[in-house]
């Protein structure tokens, strides 16, 4: 397993996201309470970027057909079908910058 730098803590904001692409993975990156979370970016719908979607409060709503991804758990909050969680990836916040362990 490779820790990665995504970025400096300040670049992550209480409340955004951001994406993050890396050894063929492509990631979302959010700070929620104050804790970072990374999730695959890619949903398992029909491929949209999640992180070109819109986050409110922990949900991020894809920006092609609307599914809703709690992104603190990789699971699916609303759609009209039943997909699978998103993968989540641990993340390691130290010395004022985020990494993943990829
Ligand atoms: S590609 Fe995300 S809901 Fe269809």
């Amino acid at each position: 397993m490779a820790k990665i730098l995504v970025c400096g803590s300040s670049e992550l904001q209480e409340g955004n996201m951001r994406g993050f692409e890396s050894n063929g993975h492509k990631l979302l990156i959010a700070r929620i309470a104050g804790k970072v979370y990374a999730m695959n970016g890619i949903c398992k719908h029909q491929g949209g970027r999640l992180y070109d979607g819109e986050l409110s409060g922990k949900s991020v709503t894809c920006p092609l057909h609307g599914s809703v991804w709690d992104v603190t758990t990789g699971i699916l909050i609303d759609f009209y079908d039943n997909l699978p969680n998103e993968e989540m990836y641990p993340v390691v916040e130290e010395n004022g910058s985020i990494f993943l362990e990829l």
